[in-house]
């Protein structure tokens, strides 16, 4: 038996979550182990049907609220601050987790593709944080989604990955920032993790090798990596301020194909 079936925690319990890009993936993953925990849990997107499916799954509860917005638009940041303030007053955590994927040639990378990828992945995660800023209570958290591509040069990840290194910089920056109001600012930074993100960019073809080059010897699931949201935004990582975990089952730390044996 393990020390789990002795222990269920509920550290959410009257906790307010906002969760970015929450309909789906490890947005969806972790406003339902915040749901499960207590919380009531805002999450955002621009698809209103996708949205409506994620509150419908996760509803019972009647905990799950939609905001429907794009995160680029800092006008859209305001709405869902004021959407938040009118049905809340407050927030306890945000987990500004909306992202794009955009992988390529360097060389290829036009004007367009830049600032549609650095206004979802960087500025959205900016003036998410900043519009909500306001309501979030003096003790709160953020943990903003980073990405492995921040740690390790990728051929094609050239404008990604760039996006997810601002964003640890911003972690590390916040976290200063806000330490007179004991606002603790985290970040994770997933491996491959199937979501329909993962899916759009690799085939079934190319999953082996992608699976080859993982110390865990599997692509990761996105309950993985709300697993360590969860935790980041708790009371139990009350020490843990301005760090990134990389949740990729050993892909930056561990070569496991094509290494030598000894130096
Ligand atoms: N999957 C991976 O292997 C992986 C690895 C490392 C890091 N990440 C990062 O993890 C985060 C979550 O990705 P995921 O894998 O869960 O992908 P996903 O299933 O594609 O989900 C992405 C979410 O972001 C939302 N979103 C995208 N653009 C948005 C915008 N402009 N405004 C508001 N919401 C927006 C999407 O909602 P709508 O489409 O409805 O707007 C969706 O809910 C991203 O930041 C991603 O970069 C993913």
């Amino acid at each position: 038996m393990t020390s789990s079936a002795f222990h269920t925690p509920v550290r959410f319990e009257n906790k307010i979550a906002l969760v970015t890009g929450g309909a789906r993936g490890m947005g969806l993953a972790a406003a339902r182990r915040l749901v499960s925990e207590g919380a009531h849990v805002v999450i955002t997107g621009r698809d209103g049907a996708r949205l409506d499916a994620a509150v419908e799954e996760l509803g019972g509860s009647g905990r799950v609220h939609a905001i429907r917005g794009d995160v680029s638009r800092v006008a859209e940041a305001d709405a869902l601050a004021a959407g938040i303030r009118e049905r809340f007053g407050r927030l306890d955590v945000v987990f500004a987790n909306a992202g794009v994927a955009s992988f390529g040639p360097f060389s290829e990378v036009s004007e367009a593709e830049f600032d549609r990828v650095v206004g979802i992945n960087l500025k959205g995660v900016y003036f998410t944080v900043q519009r909500v800023l306001p309501l979030l209570a003096d003790g709160g958290a953020v943990v903003i989604n980073a990405s492995w591509t921040a740690h390790r040069g990728l051929p094609t990840g050239s404008l990604y990955a760039a996006t997810k290194a601002a964003v640890l910089s911003l972690t590390r920056t916040l976290a200063a920032d806000l330490a007179p109001r004991g606002i603790r600012v985290n970040s994770v930074s997933p491996g491959y993790i199937d979501t329909d993100m993962y899916r759009a960019a690799v085939s079934s073809a190319e999953g082996a090798a992608v699976v080859a080059r993982v110390a865990a010897g599997r692509v990761g699931t996105a309950e993985d990596v709300a697993d360590v949201v969860a935790f980041l935004a708790s009371g139990e990582a009350s020490y843990v301020n301005g760090q990134d975990v990389v949740v990729d089952g050993g892909l930056v730390a561990a070569q496991v194909e094509g290494g030598l044996s000894g130096d």
